[in-house]
């Protein structure tokens, strides 16, 4: 019961910042509006006055000081007179009077010709500029422009709040992030809180980490179909075909789910959405993935795996409330065991990769903060997932595709001419483990930076129980594609891959009611059936 008024009060509290939000973004478009205008007419009498300010300036010179300072064709010049185009009496012709410039007879500028009456030009011989510039400051135009200075610096002053509050601390200070992420102005924030409104009962709040990643997307949109808040984060990286992040962002976005471009690393701005946002949860999918190209990039391995899940959590720690986190971790972290299927008990202290040994070491993260800020903490260990809208980098992808296009494909063999198996597990499955996982998730304990009790500690395998071995994977993929692979049998470098995967789920059938319910030749039926569709029945479309 506690729960459910806390969770409508959340609601509540989103709808009505959410309302409020958007008078204030009227109010501030309306603001534009006013200070454009303003700066227009305020430039418009400023030029006006300007001339008339420099007529009076020449007209109070004796003709002597003029011909003295000017050249001759200059104090020609000097013959125009301004005049109100208006009859000039009426307010609207002191506002707007138009001044036109009317050429005077040719004058002798001589001082001799001057005539001698005061009054009909001015001898003043001291001070002059002093009382023209005092006339000039107590016109109505002039006090307008006063008005319009402070209501430009009082935009400038709006501006300067709107922008981004900097400064917080960062762990990869080093490392350049791939996108400078534009965040923070109402607009933003009103997308962050629009993608965040829930439409069930009970409805989570979650910030998905990743979500224009393989699993990130379909987490995210199984998220929204049920009613959940939720807004995605992603840095859009180059890993693999950032158009396909793309692509995946524009169908998030067709059901109403904002993706924002930012990186994890960017403390400041997880600040400021959990300022927004009262988040239920994080359900964390940002990592760099990959086995292999740790050894050509790992630094950013370090950049996100590391640096980026200890900025994320402390991020969680400062939130008030805490959410709750569920995170990938991966079957990676098994390494070298050889005690299978893998369980959740079993030995993870021997990793293969560099890959691995990150995200070991984020499950070492994960408990610290668990431990010391009571951090409700899940994570899941994911075995070689597949399905529509994958990863290119893998090789149930990359072999489709080079089997449409003819090329041979590579088939790593262990020692002994081993085949490798993997337990690949379809991406509905996974999904149905994430979002069980999320609602099985207790509270956090620590929000207000107080922990008041132990906080929640799990970690699950989400699998598929069945390892197939990778030749028999091809066979599938050859069924489906109706064309036979060039296929080129190597022994498996020293990469950081192992040879086999499987995983025991007994755990997380207990525990979250996880169920993998679909083989690997029912999955491949549907990737295949994905590909030709978003790529072309042959797989030309050339964004890979
Ligand atoms: N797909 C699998 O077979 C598999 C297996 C085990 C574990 N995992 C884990 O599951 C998670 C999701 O994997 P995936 O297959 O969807 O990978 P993915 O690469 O498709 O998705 C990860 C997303 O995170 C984003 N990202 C990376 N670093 C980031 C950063 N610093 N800030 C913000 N965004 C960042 C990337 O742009 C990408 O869109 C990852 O943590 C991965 O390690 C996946």
């Amino acid at each position: 019961m506690q729960d459910d008024s806390d969770k409508c009060k959340t609601r509540r509290l989103l709808n009505g910042v959410a309302t409020l939000h958007t008078v204030a973004d009227v109010l501030t478009r309306f603001l534009d509006v006013v200070i454009i205008m303003n700066i227009y007419i305020s430039i418009k009498y400023l030029v006006q006055d300007r001339v008339r300010f420099w007529g009076r300036v020449l007209k109070s010179v004796p003709a002597s000081r003029l011909t003295a300072i000017l050249p001759i064709s200059r104090v020609e010049a000097v013959g125009f007179e301004l005049k109100p185009s208006g009859n000039g009496h009426s307010l609207t012709d002191k506002l707007t009077a138009r001044y036109s410039l009317v050429k005077m007879p040719q004058v002798n500028m001589n001082q001799d010709n001057f005539p001698s009456t005061p009054g009909k030009v001015k001898m003043e011989r001291s001070n002059y500029f002093g009382r023209v510039v005092n006339r000039w400051h107590g016109s109505s135009s002039a006090r307008l422009f006063g008005f319009s200075v402070g209501l430009f610096m009082l935009t400038a002053f709006v501006f300067l709040m709107r922008l981004n509050t900097a400064g917080d601390w960062s762990l990869t200070d080093n490392f350049v992030a791939p996108v400078q992420a534009k965040w923070g102005d109402l607009v933003w924030q009103r997308k962050v809180r629009q993608s965040c409104q829930t439409k069930r009962e009970d409805g989570l709040v979650v910030l998905v980490t990743g979500a224009a990643g393989f699993v990130g997307t379909h987490v995210s949109l199984a998220l929204k179909k049920r009613g959940d808040g939720l807004v995605g984060l992603d840095n859009f990286n180059n890993y693999y075909d950032p158009s396909l992040k793309r692509s995946r962002q524009e169908l998030l976005e067709k059901q109403g789910i904002f993706v924002i471009e930012g990186d994890i690393n960017d403390a400041a701005l997880l600040k400021k959405l959990f300022e927004l946002i009262p988040f239920t949860h994080v359900m964390h999918l940002a990592a760099q993935a990959g086995v292999r190209y740790a050894l050509e990039n790992p630094g950013s391995y370090v950049h996100s795996n590391i640096a980026g899940l200890v900025t994320l959590l402390e991020s969680c720690v400062k939130a008030n409330p805490q959410p709750a986190i569920v995170w990938a971790s991966s079957s990676s972290v098994y390494g070298l065991n050889t005690h299978v299927p893998f369980s959740e008990s079993d030995r993870t202290d021997q990793p293969a990769s560099l890959y691995a040994a990150t995200k070991k070491a984020g499950e070492e993260f994960a408990h610290t903060y668990n431990h010391i800020h009571g951090l409700s903490i899940t994570g899941l260990r994911f075995f070689t997932v597949y399905g529509p809208w994958g990863r290119p980098d893998m090789a149930y992808f990359s072999f489709t595709r080079d089997i449409l296009r003819g090329k041979p494909i590579t088939i790593y063999q262990g020692a002994n001419k081993i085949d490798l198996a993997r337990d690949f597990t379809y991406i509905d499955d996974i999904v149905k483990g994430c979002v069980a996982a999320l609602d099985t998730a207790e509270k956090s304990t620590g929000s207000g930076g107080k922990k008041r009790g132990k906080a929640q500690f799990r970690i699950y395998n989400l699998g598929n129980t069945s390892p197939v071995t990778v030749p028999n994977l091809v066979s599938i993929l050859e069924k489906h594609l109706k064309t036979k692979a060039k296929k080129d049998l190597v022994k498996m470098p020293r990469n950081g891959d192992v040879p086999f995967t499987h995983a025991n789920v007994t755990l997380a059938r207990r525990e979250l009611g996880y169920e993998p319910t679909t083989d690997l030749t029912t999955g491949l039926k549907k990737f295949v059936k994905w590909y030709q569709n978003y790529y072309g029945v042959s797989g030309s479309r050339r964004t890979m």
